[in-house]
């Protein structure tokens, strides 16, 4: 059993990680115990705990915000991490933080392996890259997992997508951007086995086989069987604050692989 801070245990992946975890012992808190830009009371809880593990799903989440917002998703989201990779580092803990496809500009036909070079496109993949590079030079031993197009318990696609289908017969999605969707309860499943059997470094960990939103829209209503008509359009029909990569597939050569988004899906909205 290992000693583990949880942060960030009321976001999506939080709650995930929250109940994968439970055989450790685990310390969860989420903002309103422990703001992460706080340096004293980070400083505090790793004093008064002998920490195994640091675990932090806590960040800002907010892509579109961020281009307005850039200074706090800088502190959440580079500053903070920094600052807890530093700490792990003197203290001999190690880390296990999550970062996004959103590091990478989008414009590879292959996708992007663990070690492909990073060229964010928009305020939030900027301040996630920040905090990946000031962790590996932190000196502390680290795994830093990259996924993307997250799905669980809080505010997501198949959430969304449900919502607008409750209220309209026909929605548009965006058709020309590609992705990987993962899973939380899977990714969460997943950073347990990496802690039993750890290993550290960059990795990317998503449900495996690729999509476009606009597919994943599809198969979310054939799923709830739901008579819905799906239109494609383009990211320039669809515009944004925030800039997309087109296609952020993340290969992962690494890690053993999580099963197909499709029967992840199925889980999920069954449940
Ligand atoms: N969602 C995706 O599609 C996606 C894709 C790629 C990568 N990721 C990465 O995956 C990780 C988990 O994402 P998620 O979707 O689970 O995010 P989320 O649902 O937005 O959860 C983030 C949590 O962090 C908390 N938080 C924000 N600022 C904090 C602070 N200063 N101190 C302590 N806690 C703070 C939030 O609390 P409040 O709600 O109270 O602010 C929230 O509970 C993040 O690193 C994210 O960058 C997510």
């Amino acid at each position: 059993m290992q000693k583990i801070l949880l942060l960030g245990k009321n976001g999506m992946l939080g709650k995930a990680l929250a109940e994968a975890l439970y055989a450790h012992e685990v310390v969860a808190v989420d903002k309103s115990e422990l703001d992460i830009t706080s340096a004293t009371a980070v400083e505090k809880i790793f004093a008064e705990n002998n920490f195994d593990f640091c675990v932090n799903a806590a960040a800002y989440t907010a892509v579109d915000k961020a281009e307005t917002e850039i200074e706090k998703a800088m502190l959440v989201n580079s500053e903070a991490v920094g600052n807890l990779a530093e700490i792990c580092a003197a203290n001999k803990i190690k880390l296990i933080h999550f970062s996004t496809d959103y590091v990478f500009d989008g414009e590879s036909n292959e996708g992007y392996r663990e070690d492909a070079i990073p060229n964010p496109v928009n305020a939030y993949g900027k301040s996630k890259l920040l905090g990946e590079e000031l962790i590996q030079r932190s000196g502390c031993e680290f795994a830093i997992i990259r996924l993307s197009w997250l799905f669980g318990d809080g505010k997501n696609f198949v959430e969304t997508m449900l919502r607008l289908a409750a209220e309209n017969p026909e929605i548009k999605v965006v058709s020309d951007q590609i992705g990987k969707p993962t899973y939380a309860k899977d990714l969460a499943e997943a950073t347990k086995n990496l802690i039993q059997n750890w290993q550290s470094g960059i990795f990317h960990l998503t449900n495996e086989g690729e999509t476009s939103w606009f597919d994943f829209a599809q198969k979310i209503f054939e799923l709830k069987k739901l008579p819905v008509k799906v239109i494609p359009i383009t990211s320039e029909e669809f515009p944004t604050p925030a800039r997309r990569p087109k296609n952020s597939v993340l290969l992962n050569t690494k890690l053993p692989k999580l099963r197909n988004w499709k029967e992840a899906l199925e889980e999920y909205l069954r449940n």
